[in-house]
């Protein structure tokens, strides 16, 4: 008898694994990422409340990026090759002035030549995608294409080459399942997107004045990391979000597919998309000077890494913030509200933010007049799942009964198959994840690259906030 009980339980803890050992190895995985990079940083809003987030963020103290943490060891692993270039990781002084104003010349086309270019991009690469029936895709491999397409158009005045797109597809990818520790990285990968940028800048093919100080194998990996890795990758998980989004709530997507002309329903539905899944967890800087204390709290002392947490932020001050809501812009100001997807303008805020909101309103459009969408995957903020979607091509064949019960049960296997591939993913994450961590502080990319810039400062004073 106890030994049927037994098998029983066995059997009842296999079977509703994907329930529970999935956050288990998240848990277990945060702990070992803390105990591996030690107690770093000053979390905000956590271990200072919410009411100082924006002002922290916007103190001109805190605008060291890189040097002075640990953390940045592990981004710069990441993000390489050429981390030490990358925009956003680059201390504040001439080099990164030269770099952001590059960054921006290139970004600066009118709108009406921005919303055409992505429009054209969705259209070729969905017409190559030839789907015809109802058909279950991975919604940011299906937008990587397109940004490529986007991005090099923007660079280069052209179309990639279906062999130049493959490599940009093949780094970005690579970066951004290396970052959700889903697999190691592949650096010869990433290298022949190097060798591709450093050709068509000697061969003149750049129709943009690049950063000046710069050689041409550093324009190269300055392109690499803003314009084939960061654009690539935010873009895809930004749109993957969207749509994901609106699959998973019909009720919102029917009230926007009637509405797609009008960009504030689309806008409407960005930004509650941006709320609840911001692409940032967290963004950190180190602080260059003391910030004084509020009400009678300590000062913050100068070296201390603050760690901006966007989800605990976009999660306060709303009404039911867990719910998706894009109705709630109606009445709703992002101005006035907690939210910041792109960061704060005044500390290095997004460079693409308006560009980014042109052309995803352009794409949504282009994919919602084509497709229907359902989803029955979790969607979470890592979206370590890569968006499992329905895109069901619109007509009169998607509307009838056969089709609307096979469309039901393709939700229910997609449902099963999406809940057991999150335990593997997730028993991944912990091994290639706490191996990334230890070869990242291995390596010390970041540590060693200052060490060869400067002599090394003295270690920070303890800040007292740290440990309460
Ligand atoms: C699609 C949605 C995007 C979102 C939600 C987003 C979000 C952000 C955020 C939150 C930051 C500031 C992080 C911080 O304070 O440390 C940032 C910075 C940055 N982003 Fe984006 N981004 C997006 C797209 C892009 C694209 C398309 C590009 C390139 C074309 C880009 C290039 C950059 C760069 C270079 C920085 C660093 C800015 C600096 O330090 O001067 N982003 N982004």
């Amino acid at each position: 008898m106890s030994a049927v009980v037994g098998l029983l339980l066995v059997g009842a803890g296999l079977i509703s694994m994907p329930w529970w050992l999935p956050p288990l190895v998240v848990r277990l995985r945060m702990r070992v990422f803390t105990a591996l990079n030690g107690p770093e940083g000053l979390s905000v809003p956590g271990n200072i409340g919410i009411d100082r987030f924006e002002e922290l963020y916007a103190s001109p103290a805190s605008n060291g990026r890189s040097r002075g943490a640990a953390l940045s060891d592990l981004f710069w692993y990441w993000l390489a090759p050429g981390p030490e270039l990358h925009q956003e990781h680059l201390e504040p002084g001439p080099r990164y002035d030269q770099v952001a104003s590059a960054t921006r010349r290139i970004l600066a086309i009118p709108k009406h030549a921005a919303e055409g270019l992505a429009t054209q991009a969705t259209s070729r690469v969905l017409a190559e995608a030839k789907i015809e029936t109802p058909t279950c895709v991975r919604l940011r491999d299906l937008m990587m294409p397109i940004w490529a397409e986007f991005y090099h158009t923007l660079v280069f005045g052209q179309p990639p080459t279906a062999e130049a797109r493959a490599l940009i597809v093949g780094n970005a990818d690579d970066v951004v399942t290396a970052l959700k520790c889903l697999s190691l990285r592949h650096m010869e990968r990433r290298a022949g997107l190097t060798r591709y940028l450093e050709a068509q800048i000697a061969n003149g093919q750049v129709t943009h004045t690049l950063p000046a100080g710069l050689s041409d194998a550093e324009k190269a990996l300055y392109l690499q990391g803003v314009f084939f890795n960061t654009a690539i990758v935010q873009s895809s998980e930004a749109m993957a979000h969207v749509l994901l989004a609106l699959a998973e709530h019909p009720v919102e997507l029917a009230r926007l597919v009637v509405a797609l002309d009008d960009d504030r329903a689309i806008d409407r539905v960005v930004t509650e998309t941006f709320r609840l899944y911001p692409l940032f967890g967290i963004a950190h800087r180190i602080t260059s000077s003391a910030i004084p204390g509020k009400a009678g709290e300590p000062v913050i002392p100068a070296g201390t890494v603050l760690c901006f947490d966007y989800p605990a932020y976009h999660g306060s001050g709303y009404t039911s913030p867990e719910r998706f809501d894009p109705e709630r812009w109606k009445k709703l100001s992002v101005r006035d509200s907690n939210y910041i997807p792109f960061g704060v303008p005044e500390n290095r805020s997004c460079p693409a933010q308006a560009m980014a909101l042109i052309t995803m309103r352009s794409v949504t459009r282009e994919i919602l007049r084509g497709f229907s969408l359902a989803s029955s995957a979790l969607h979470t903020r890592s979206l370590s799942n890569r968006g499992p979607c329905l895109l069901v091509p619109r007509g009169p064949a998607s509307n009838g009964e056969a089709g609307k019960a096979r469309r039901r049960l393709s939700l229910v296997w997609l449902r099963m198959r999406d809940r057991w591939e999150d335990v593997g993913r997730s028993l991944i994450q912990l091994v290639l994840g706490t191996y990334m961590v230890l070869d990242a502080r291995r390596l010390g990319l970041c540590r060693s690259y200052f060490a060869h810039q400067e002599p090394p400062r003295a270690p920070p004073p303890a800040c007292p906030f740290i440990g309460t």
